[in-house]
């Protein structure tokens, strides 16, 4: 694998890309405002570099559901001139094989190993979505389906969101406060964007991925926004992610004066991958949406209507979760655009 440098550092030298060459964590942008612009300006401009990616074939490998990463990823490549094909790998295809050295006498019929330099041999880029097991913590955050599809696929690598981050909405997240901060810029003048991250009640242990992933962007995002995460106790996500978040177990507290809420549910990371609090009273509310400045509600979707999130809420003007899905196409076609052009 690549060595990562610090997200939001200087642009690379050598090649001039905003990118290490793959696209899996926030460590992997050296400039996220240069990222953002390079999004906003294909979305006023859709097919501006359409010829960038001809004959050239995008591969993307779910093996697990998709709507919104799948349909946004391919209509951002064809808008950059490439062929993008998909492929569920979990319905279609072998099932594989990801660990060094297994025996393979149970279910799995390939191996990465033998699987991934041959997508590697059909296309240019390749995609790749693998959620965890929400059982083993370990094998989760080391990230490992991921880890080795780069290590033997030999092109440059895409999450479609992986074990523990979601680098494409967590881009597409920026994308959207950005250019809502722009839209009202008399709102913000001469003050930062207060964010907060809210845990919100799900029927179903879900990963941390997209809580991790949008923690980590703000974070490396750095002194654009004033950002707090607030949860239920024992919903602490991992400290890697967190870094210079503000924690605040009150939601009444966290959510005073936020002009943007992130709503999420995540399962417990410390006890791994449980449920310990479904307290409807943490979804939010046009009554709590009172202690904000008129915040603005985002979630990454799909979203449990009236579990995790209020019908009131999300039919209200507060909701800006379709512009935040839209952006979805410009924070994939600004990816792509960068690796393509190394
Ligand atoms: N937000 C998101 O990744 O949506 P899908 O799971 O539908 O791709």
């Amino acid at each position: 694998m690549e060595e990562s440098i610090p997200a939001g550092s200087v642009k690379l030298k050598e090649t001039g890309s905003l990118l290490t060459g793959k696209f899996t964590t926030a460590t992997d942008v050296s400039d996220i405002d240069a990222l953002v612009k390079k999004a906003l300006e294909y979305k006023a401009d859709p097919y501006k570099d359409s010829q960038l990616g001809a004959r050239k074939r995008i591969g993307l490998l779910f093996l697990n559901p998709s709507l919104r990463t799948r349909l946004s990823t391919q209509i951002a490549a064809r808008n950059l001139g490439m062929e993008a094909i998909v492929f569920n790998v979990d319905k279609e295809g072998w099932q594989l094989e990801f660990e060094e050295g297994a025996i393979m006498s149970g279910n799995t019929s390939e191996h990465v190993k033998d699987a991934a330099p041959i997508l590697g041999s059909y296309f240019d880029i390749l995609c790749i979505r693998t959620f965890p097991s929400l059982v083993n913590r370990a094998d989760d955050y080391s990230e490992l389906y991921i880890s080795e599809f780069i290590k033997y696929c030999g092109r440059p690598v895409i999450s479609l969101e992986s074990a523990t981050l979601h680098p494409l909405q967590s881009l597409t997240d920026v994308i959207t406060i950005t250019e809502q901060v722009q839209q009202r810029s008399a709102d913000f003048k001469g003050r930062k964007p207060k964010v907060v991250l809210t845990w919100a009640p799900h029927v179903k242990p879900l990963p941390q991925c997209v809580a991790n992933s949008f923690s980590q962007w703000m974070c490396a995002w750095q002194g654009k926004s004033e950002f707090v995460i607030t949860h239920p106790e024992h919903y602490e996500l991992a400290g890697e992610f967190t870094s210079s978040a503000t924690i605040e177990y009150d939601q009444d507290k966290a959510l005073k004066d936020a002009d943007f809420v992130y709503v999420k549910n995540w399962s417990t990371y410390n006890d791994y991958g449980k449920i310990f609090e479904n307290d409807p009273s943490w979804m939010l509310s046009l009554e709590k949406l009172q202690l904000t400045r008129q915040a603005r509600v985002m979630h990454c979707l799909p979203v449990r209507r009236n579990v995790e999130l209020s019908d009131e809420v999300l039919d209200s003007t507060h909701s800006i979760v379709t512009q935040e899905a839209g952006n979805r196409v410009w924070a994939a076609q600004a990816v792509i655009s960068e690796l393509l052009r190394r």
